[in-house]
C-alpha cells in the first residue's frame, strides 16, 4: 500500500533533489480575479479540480474567488462545478468534486471597490482558521491588462501583498499579455514589483507548462545524440509554427488591439526559440535556466531588410473543416477598417558562434488549415552524396520535428533506400508520440503552471528581463508594420502569399506540418 502523500514531503531519507515523486504545496489561498471570465472558466477552475482529483492539493486549502457578478459562494459553486464539469482533463467524480466545493468562497466587487477588497481581507484572514491556509496566499490576476493596476494597487492598499506576522507568504501571477511595448511593460514591471518583491511574481506563459515544451530540454540535454548537431554546421535552419484553426472567437475586444505578435509571438514563440537555441544551463533551477533563455533573447538579431523578412495578414472569408467562415473584419465587434494582423511570420537570428547564420524562421496564425504548434530543426544536405542524381531525388533535408501539439512527440525524417534492386533514397520517419510511449496523460499547462506558484517553483515562469527583452524584438517590428495594411489570405490558407515569398527567397520552403 502506498503512504500518504502528505508525509512524502516531510520524510527525511528523501533526497530533496529527487523530483519524481509528487510535491506538495504547503497549506494556502488561490484568489482568482475575474473568476468567471474565459480564462478562469477554461483553464484555471477545471486545472485546481485536476490538481484535486490528483490528490495535489494540499490539506489546508481555499479556492477564492473575486468578480463583479452580484453572487454569492453557492452561485460561484455552482458556476465552478459546470466549469469543471465542461472542462477538466480528469473524470469528474463527486466525491473530489464536494471536497473540493468545500474550500470554494466567492467576493463580488469591481476593482475600484474598496469594501470589496477590504471584505475579501477579513475573510481571507478567517480562512486561517476555517481552512487552515496559514496566511499563504497566491492572487491570480485573470483580469484584462487595463485591470492589472488598479487590483495590484489594492492589494498594496489592504497589505494582502505583504507577508504576513506569522510568515505567511504572498505571490502574484500576472496573465500575459505583459504590457503593450518595451515602455508599458518596464511600467507594468516597475508597478508590480513596487508591490510584490520579485521572487513573489510569477510571470505566466502557458507554453512553458506544456509536457512537449518542457521535453525540449530533455531531448537536448539528457541525451548525447542531438547536442552534436545542435548547431550551425549541421543546422540549415529551424522552423517554429503556430497554427490555429480557430479565429478570434468571442475576444474581438482583446484580439483587435494586440494582433498576432504581440499575443504569441511576443511570448510563445520567443520561449521556444529560447528553449531551442541556449546553451546548456548548469542544473535546471530557475535562475540557471533563466540566464541561458535571456542570452538568447539578447542575441536575437532583426532582419536588416523587414519589408522582406517581417511579414503580416489577416484572414479574408473562406472554407475551413467544410465550412464556411466568415473574415476577420466581417467578426463580431471587429471594427470594419481595422489593420489587425491574425497572422504574423518573421525571420529572426541568433548571433552567438552555435547559431551564426542559421535562419529562425517563425509564423503563428489564426483561421490557418488546421491546429499544429511545432519547431522543425532543418539539417544541412549531406556535403557529398555518393549516388547518382536520380537516386536521391526524393531525399528532401534531414529534420527533427518536435511536435508540441496535438499528436504530441517527435518525428525524426531521414532518408532510407527503397527496398529492391534498384537504388533510390526516399524520405522516411520514425515516430515517438506520447500517447503510445507512455500510460499516464500529460497535465494541462495549467495544471502544471498553477502547482508550481502554490510550491513557489519559478522554473516555468519568464522573468522580467526576459520579458522587456522579448519586447525589444516585437517593437521595431511593430513600428515596421504600423500605418501599413497587412497582407491577406484566405481562412484555410497556409497565410498570405508574402510569407511563402519570404522563405522562397531564401531557397527554403515553410514545411507543411
Ligand atoms: C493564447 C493566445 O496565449 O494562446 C490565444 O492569447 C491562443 O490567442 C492561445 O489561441 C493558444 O493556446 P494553445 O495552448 O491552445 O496553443
Amino acid at each position: 500500500m502506498s503512504r500518504p502523500v502528505a508525509s512524502r514531503a516531510d520524510n527525511p531519507l528523501r533526497d530533496p533533489r529527487d523530483r519524481r515523486l509528487p510535491r506538495i504545496p504547503d497549506p494556502c489561498a488561490l484568489v482568482v480575479f475575474g473568476v468567471t471570465g474565459d480564462l478562469a472558466t477554461k483553464k484555471l477552475l477545471p486545472a485546481v479540480y485536476d490538481l484535486a482529483s490528483r490528490g495535489l492539493l494540499p490539506p489546508g486549502f481555499a479556492l477564492f474567488g473575486f468578480a463583479r457578478r452580484d453572487w454569492d459562494t453557492r452561485d460561484f459553486k455552482r458556476f465552478a462545478r459546470n466549469a469543471v464539469i465542461a472542462h477538466a482533463r480528469t473524470e469528474f467524480s463527486e466525491d473530489v468534486w464536494s471536497r473540493l466545493a468545500d474550500c470554494l468562497c466567492f467576493t463580488s466587487g469591481s476593482f475600484d471597490d474598496d469594501d470589496a477588497f477590504d471584505e475579501m481581507a477579513k475573510t481571507l484572514d478567517e480562512l486561517e482558521t476555517v481552512h487552515g491556509t496559514r496566511g499563504n496566499a497566491a492572487f491570480y490576476l485573470a483580469v484584462p491588462p487595463d485591470a492589472f493596476p488598479p487590483v495590484l494597487r489594492q492589494l498594496q492598499r489592504t497589505k494582502l501583498c505583504d507577508t504576513t506576522p506569522l510568515g505567511g507568504w504572498r505571490r502574484v501571477v500576472v496573465e500575459k499579455p505583459f504590457g503593450h511595448d518595451l515602455k508599458s511593460a518596464r511600467e507594468l514591471n516597475t508597478l508590480v514589483d513596487d508591490v510584490f518583491t520579485g521572487h513573489d511574481v510569477f510571470r505566466i506563459d502557458h507554453y512553458l507548462g506544456k509536457e512537449t515544451v518542457q521535453n525540449l530540454l530533455a531531448l537536448r540535454f539528457a541525451n548525447t545524440l542531438f547536442e552534436p548537431l545542435w548547431n550551425a554546421h549541421y543546422v540549415d535552419s529551424v522552423q517554429i509554427t503556430m497554427a490555429e484553426d480557430v479565429g478570434i472567437e468571442s475576444r474581438a475586444g482583446f484580439y483587435d488591439a494586440t494582433g498576432a505578435a504581440r499575443d504569441v509571438l511576443q511570448n510563445h514563440l520567443l520561449q521556444l526559440l529560447a528553449l531551442c537555441a541556449m546553451e546548456e544551463p548548469v542544473s535546471f533551477d530557475a535562475e540557471s535556466l533563466r540566464i541561458e533563455k535571456r542570452k538568447v533573447l539578447n542575441a536575437i538579431s532583426l532582419p536588416s531588410d523587414h519589408e522582406r523578412y517581417a511579414v503580416r495578414g489577416q484572414y479574408l472569408q473562406g472554407w475551413l473543416a467544410g465550412r464556411r467562415v466568415p473574415g476577420y473584419l466581417a467578426e463580431p465587434d471587429v471594427p470594419s477598417n481595422s489593420t489587425t494582423e491574425t497572422y504574423a511570420a518573421v525571420r529572426l537570428g541568433v548571433e552567438t558562434r552555435r547559431w551564426a547564420g542559421v535562419p529562425f524562421y517563425l509564423r503563428a496564425g489564426k483561421r490557418l488549415p488546421r491546429r499544429v504548434t511545432e519547431i522543425a530543426v532543418v539539417f544541412k544536405r549531406a556535403p557529398h552524396l555518393p549516388f547518382a542524381a536520380t537516386d536521391t531525388v526524393e531525399l528532401g533535408q534531414n529534420q527533427l520535428v518536435i511536435r508540441v501539439q496535438p499528436d504530441e512527440g517527435v518525428t525524426l525524417r531521414f532518408g532510407s533506400k527503397v527496398p529492391g534492386p534498384s537504388v533510390e533514397v526516399r524520405e522516411v520517419s520514425m515516430d515517438f508520440l506520447y500517447g503510445e510511449a507512455f500510460t499516464e496523460s500529460s497535465p494541462e499547462a495549467y495544471e502544471r503552471l498553477v502547482l508550481d506558484v502554490l510550491l513557489g517553483d519559478k522554473t516555468l515562469f519568464p522573468d522580467r528581463e526576459e520579458v522587456e527583452a522579448s519586447w525589444e524584438v516585437i517593437d521595431p517590428l511593430e513600428e515596421f508594420w504600423s500605418g501599413r495594411p497587412p497582407h491577406t489570405y484566405r481562412a484555410g490558407e497556409w497565410g498570405p502569399i508574402a510569407a511563402n515569398t519570404m522563405v522562397e527567397r531564401d531557397g527554403r520552403v515553410w514545411r507543411r506540418p
